[in-house]
């Protein structure tokens, strides 16, 4: 597939998307939607991809494509959302990390939640505006944000439909940082990311993935099997030899 509205790169082991459609303010639409669900499929078949940035040049996305979805019914509303593409991303066996500038809304916000890790910049705005359309966020937000920062908080922005800065969302626990410049923030913590035990990502986002699913006991089993799992690997051998014989370890996601 050729890419139109997300660019696709890699740098070293990090696969980096950005939205491009600045002329919307990134607004996500079918197309970008259809374009990034395939980049997803892409980077989990890909072996020599470890961790994966979600970013933009200036907005990261102002929310869903509004024209597109003024006169949906509700049969064409649900086959728009963007759940089961989210959800691809949410399940990627790699770490990810929303590099946050500028607008973050509604849809938008909800791509920024499906992620690992958020960086923002100075100048990030955050919100689910979702109340001032007359419907409610439709893309994981009722679900993520209070998952992430408590129901209270997330009623506190879903209620109103307000507009947060930096500073408030970093308080809020919305995002883990504020970086100048939140793109190359999140390509050096990217990189930090992808000299580690690949399976061993895989094994703790899938663990910290249980917390959403199951109670503390069944949670604990699961952790259990996957940490003893990993005993199986060359990189658990590798990563203690290391340690033992006082150098650095060389990690092959085996
Ligand atoms: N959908 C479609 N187009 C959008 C858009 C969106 N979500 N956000 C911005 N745009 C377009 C504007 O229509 C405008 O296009 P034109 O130049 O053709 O008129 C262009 O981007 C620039 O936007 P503004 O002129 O409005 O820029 P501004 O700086 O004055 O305001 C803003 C910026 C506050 C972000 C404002 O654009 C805005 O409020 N956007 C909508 C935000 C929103 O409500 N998002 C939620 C969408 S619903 C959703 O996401 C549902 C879901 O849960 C999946």
């Amino acid at each position: 597939m050729k890419f139109e509205s997300i660019l696709f790169s890699v740098v070293e082991k990090t696969a980096v998307i950005k939205l491009n459609r600045p002329k919307a303010l990134n607004a996500l639409n079918s197309e970008v939607i259809k374009e990034l669900d395939e980049a997803v499929r892409m980077i989990e078949a890909d072996p020599q991809i470890r961790v994966v940035v979600i970013g933009s040049d200036k907005h990261f996305a102002a929310g869903a494509d509004i024209k597109e979805m003024i006169e949906m019914n509700p049969e064409q509303a649900r086959a728009f959302g963007f759940t089961p593409t989210f959800n691809k991303l949410e399940n990627l066996t790699k770490p990810t990390i929303a590099a946050i500038s500028g607008y973050a809304l509604g849809g938008g916000l909800e791509l920024a939640l499906v992620c690992d890790l958020r960086i923002a910049g100075p100048d990030a705005k955050l919100g689910l505006p979702e109340i001032n359309l007359g419907i409610i966020p439709g893309a994981g937000g009722t679900q993520r944000l209070p998952r992430l920062i408590g129901a209270s908080r997330a009623k506190e922005l879903v209620f109103q439909g307000v507009i947060i800065d930096a500073p408030k969302a970093l308080q809020f626990g919305l995002v883990n940082e504020i970086a100048e410049n939140p793109l190359e923030a999140s390509m050096k913590l990217a990189e930090k990311i992808a000299g580690k035990a690949p399976l061993a990502l895989k094994a703790a986002k899938q663990c910290i993935a249980m917390t959403a699913k199951t109670d503390i006991r069944a949670g604990l089993e699961y952790e259990e099997v996957a940490w003893s799992s990993l005993y199986a690997t060359k990189d658990q051998k590798e990563g203690m030899r290391s340690f033992a014989e006082k150098r650095k370890p060389t990690f092959i996601g085996e």
